[in-house]
């Protein structure tokens, strides 16, 4: 199956989930809010200044995506000790209160420091793919501006600490982080096509996109 059909098969059956999933009761921001203190201390006050540059940014990012990725930290699903510690005790609509509030703070927009080579050669993967390695184009799924699609699941990921983004891409190609079981594997897909290089320069560059 080519890239582009895979993506189109997978946007129909997210869509389908979506509807599924749309009467989840909503998170409440002000209650998430009132939980955030501790979360703070890494993620800082504005949920995009941690205070160490391999930490995300929470800011802006959708409160679905949020909220998922938080159930997979409490279950392990995302490997993450440092997280699931912070997560003990706390019950589902916690969750979704403190995705509904990090979901409701400015996002924080980056610029890119790379050379016009790397910007280049980033952004030509990220607008159209790398079709010999089966790379589907970055932008099909997280938009041109990386604000990626909250309905169909895709995270935010314009602004995004370069740092973070870099352990990711790696996580996702060594298998180390498999969140996307529910999207067939498809980061994990992504990722395998990319060289150390490649997502150096894309993790530049997504920094830099603007919404
Ligand atoms: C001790 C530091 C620390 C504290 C406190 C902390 N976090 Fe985290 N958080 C991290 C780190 C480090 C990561 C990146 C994990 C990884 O490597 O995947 C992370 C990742 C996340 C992510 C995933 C973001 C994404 O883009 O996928 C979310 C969501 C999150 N934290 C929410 C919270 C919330 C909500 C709290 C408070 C209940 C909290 N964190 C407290 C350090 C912390
Ligand atoms: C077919 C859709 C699709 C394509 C194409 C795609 N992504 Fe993703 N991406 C996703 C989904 C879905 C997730 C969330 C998966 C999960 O929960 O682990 C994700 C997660 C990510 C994350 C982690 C975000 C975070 O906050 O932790 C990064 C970084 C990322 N993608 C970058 C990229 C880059 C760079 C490309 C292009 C080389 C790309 N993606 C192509 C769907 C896609």
């Amino acid at each position: 199956m080519n890239v582009v059909v895979r993506i189109m098969k997978w946007t129909m059956v997210v869509t389908a989930t979506s509807l599924a999933l749309a009467s989840h009761a909503a998170g409440n921001a002000e209650a998430g809010a009132a939980q955030a203190a501790t979360c703070a201390a890494c993620h800082g006050q504005d949920g995009a200044t941690a205070i160490d540059p391999s930490y995300p940014n929470l800011a802006g990012q959708g409160a679905k995506y949020l909220h998922r990725q938080l159930q997979m930290f409490q279950s392990g699903e995302r490997d993450v000790p440092l997280m699931t510690a912070q997560l003990i005790g706390k019950s589902d609509q916690d969750l979704q209160d403190l995705a509904a509030y990090y979901a409701s703070l400015p996002a924080k927009i980056g610029e890119a420091k790379g050379s016009d080579g790397e910007i280049k050669s980033a952004r030509m993967i990220y607008k159209g793919g790398i079709a010999v390695k089966g790379v589907a184009a970055c932008a099909s799924c997280h938009g041109p501006g990386g604000l990626g699609n909250d309905q169909a699941g895709f995270p935010r990921i314009g602004g995004q600490s370069v740092d973070y983004t870099i352990a990711q891409l790696t996580a996702y190609r060594e298998g180390r982080r498999a969140s996307d079981e529910a999207f067939g594997a498809m980061m994990r897909n992504v990722a395998a096509g990319l060289s150390d290089g490649q997502i150096a320069d894309l993790a530049d560059y997504i920094r830099g996109l603007q919404p």
